[in-house]
């Protein structure tokens, strides 16, 4: 993508403003977001009536103007081209999602992890997913597998998304979808041994959610997926820091860590990385 956003920009650029454009952007549906450096953001607009023109079936073009930031993990956006329209429709391995890219997360670039996690899954699993967003990694895999999934995110407006896209995909039946924080629900009785498996998509903060996830796994034991930022300046040292840190945090616990690996970059030298954990109890 970079590439082709460098080649698109030529003509409205000069060739020392193209270095500087930012590596990447996202296109979720018929939206594109784009990140431009503060020396070019007086040229905003033209960047955006570029892309819009160029990229078919763009309909806006938002500039991420935050990083994204707070509990329901949000980016600042602001209009350069086109329609001012946040919701729009996206297709994942033959689901549909209807995605509010201002009032909740959503990251297109995701999508082979939830295919990674959703090929792991076994028929008729109890599964909680901690931090649901619009329902991404639960519809994904019960569009596959017959399972029970536990959806729970806080962001009312992320929980309203995946009651609508559990329907949209026809696994309304399989997807309990509830909104508040994981930690007090997951504390209720009704959730105490009843997983056999658990994801937990937030990594700035999974760690924090420990004891509570490793409660609700079945008495004979089961998986976590745990997500964790990784910061390191040698990539080819990342897996090892991120399992250290599993290690770190799970020293209480019987577990075998089964595989770790790096879902993506997220900052200079910043890793997100996700952790296979097979827990005993
Ligand atoms: C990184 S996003 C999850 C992404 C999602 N799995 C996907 O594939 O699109 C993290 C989500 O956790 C939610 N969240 C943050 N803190 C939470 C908490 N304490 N309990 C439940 N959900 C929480 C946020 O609202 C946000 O939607």
């Amino acid at each position: 993508m970079t590439k082709f956003l460098k080649r698109l920009l030529k003509d409205v650029l000069l060739d020392s403003e193209i270095s500087n454009v930012f590596s990447s952007f996202d296109i979720i549906g018929d939206i594109a977001i784009i990140k431009i450096p503060d020396s070019l953001l007086h040229k905003k607009k033209i960047i955006g009536e570029t892309l819009l023109l160029h990229i078919p079936n763009l309909k806006s073009i938002f500039l991420q103007n935050t990083a994204v930031d707070g509990e329901y993990r949000l980016r600042g956006l602001e209009l350069i081209a086109g329609e001012n329209k946040y919701v729009t429709t996206y297709k994942e391995y033959g689901c549909k999602f209807f995605v509010n890219v201002a009032s909740s997360y959503f990251s297109p670039r995701l999508s082979t992890e939830r295919l990674r996690i959703s090929n792991l899954v076994s028929a008729n699993e109890t599964i909680v997913n901690m931090f649901a967003g619009v329902g991404t990694f639960s519809i994904i895999i019960a569009k596959k597998t017959p399972v029970l999934i536990y959806n729970i995110d806080s962001n009312l407006d992320a929980y309203i998304l995946s009651k609508i896209n559990s329907k949209l995909n026809k696994v309304e039946d399989s997807i309990i979808s509830i909104n508040g924080d994981a930690q007090d629900i997951l504390s209720s009785q009704m959730f105490i041994q009843k997983a056999d498996r658990i994801l937990m998509p937030l990594p700035e903060k999974a760690f924090e959610f420990i004891d509570t996830s490793v409660d609700c796994l079945k008495p004979g034991g089961g998986y976590l997926h745990f997500f964790s930022h990784i910061k390191s300046d040698i990539k080819s040292k990342v897996i090892g820091d991120s399992e250290n840190y599993v290690h770190s945090l799970f020293s209480n616990y019987d577990y075998q860590i089964k595989h770790t690996q790096i879902v993506r970059d997220v900052g200079p030298r910043i890793y997100q990385t996700v952790t296979d954990i097979f827990l005993k109890k």
